[in-house]
């Protein structure tokens, strides 16, 4: 059976999850609804605490919610999806394996049909997109916090999965390499559009690379806010300091004020 609509990918349907903890039941998640159409890019923003790494793991299929369902194209999720990728903020390369070595590995276990040669075409096409040109053969210890980062979004996207989930992909990068960052994922999204859900703390990165943000209430965490975000096609850094910028930004901060005062209260 399906619920979801044709433009939908991901639809999650009055989902609840709670902890077991040693200390007692945890609440993280409560009612929350929200869908995320094809293709596009939705940022998901909230206190810190209030559920937003639980939230990908729900989605990826990693966790299973205590009451609701989630829908990736129609079918439930009960368990991991190879068509549903993932980077997290600290990018773990396999230190003993060149970059493209690396960036080949969802290949090696996603069934597929390439041949070797394809796949190292297929991963050298993405390094050359991101910037890495020239860097396959190294190991991930002579690569920058950045460059490692850049790899690991071609790992992440190698085997051409339908959904990508980012949990705070650029939270430990310097301020410089984190925008360029978000040129590279724009370069990337124009050549292998995929539906990408952006966990971040950094508003500014939420309005500039997603078309939708949703702001988390505190925890138990449900849908408080949600933006559109008009894109141009050629979105520009200095953008974000256009009047309507600023008040987008000057309302999700306020938004996400209202949800740590919630998440104090609800302690
Ligand atoms: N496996 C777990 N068992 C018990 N409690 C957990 C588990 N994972 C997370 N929690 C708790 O659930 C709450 C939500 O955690 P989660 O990691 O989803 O928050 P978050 O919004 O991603 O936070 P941050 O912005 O700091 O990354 C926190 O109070 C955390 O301590
Ligand atoms: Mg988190």
């Amino acid at each position: 059976m399906s619920f979801s609509s044709k433009k939908d990918t991901i639809l999650i349907k009055d989902v609840t999850h709670t902890y077991k903890t040693e200390t007692g039941l945890l609440p993280v998640i409560k009612n929350l609804n929200m869908s995320i159409p094809q293709n596009s890019f939705t940022a998901v923003v909230g206190p810190s605490g209030c559920g937003k790494s639980t939230l990908t793991k729900l989605i990826s299929g990693l966790l299973q919610p205590d009451e609701g369902e989630i829908y990736l194209n129609g079918a439930k999720i009960t368990s991991p999806k190879p068509t549903v990728g993932m980077a997290f903020q600290n990018p773990v390369l396999l230190e003993w394996r060149s970059i493209i070595q690396n960036v080949i590995l969802p290949l090696e276990i996603v069934p597929n049909k390439l041949t070797l040669l394809e796949k190292e075409q297929r991963a050298k096409e993405l390094l050359i997109l991101v910037g890495l040109e020239g860097f396959e053969e190294k190991k991930p210890s002579e690569l920058s916090g950045g460059m490692r980062q850049r790899a690991s979004l071609c790992r992440a996207l190698v085997h051409k999965p339908e959904v990508l989930i980012l949990d705070e992909p650029f939270g430990a990068l310097d301020a410089f390499t984190r925008e360029d960052l978000w040129q590279v994922m724009h370069n990337l999204r124009k050549e292998e559009p995929f539906t990408g859900v952006l966990i971040t703390h950094d508003l500014r990165e939420s309005i500039f690379l997603a078309d939708e943000v949703v702001v988390l209430s505190g925890r138990p965490a449900s849908k408080q806010y949600f933006i559109k975000v008009p894109k141009s096609k050629t979105p520009k850094l200095d953008s974000l300091y256009s009047l309507k910028s600023i008040d987008m930004l000057k309302n999700l901060r306020k938004q996400i004020e209202i949800a740590q005062k919630q998440q104090e209260e609800n302690k």
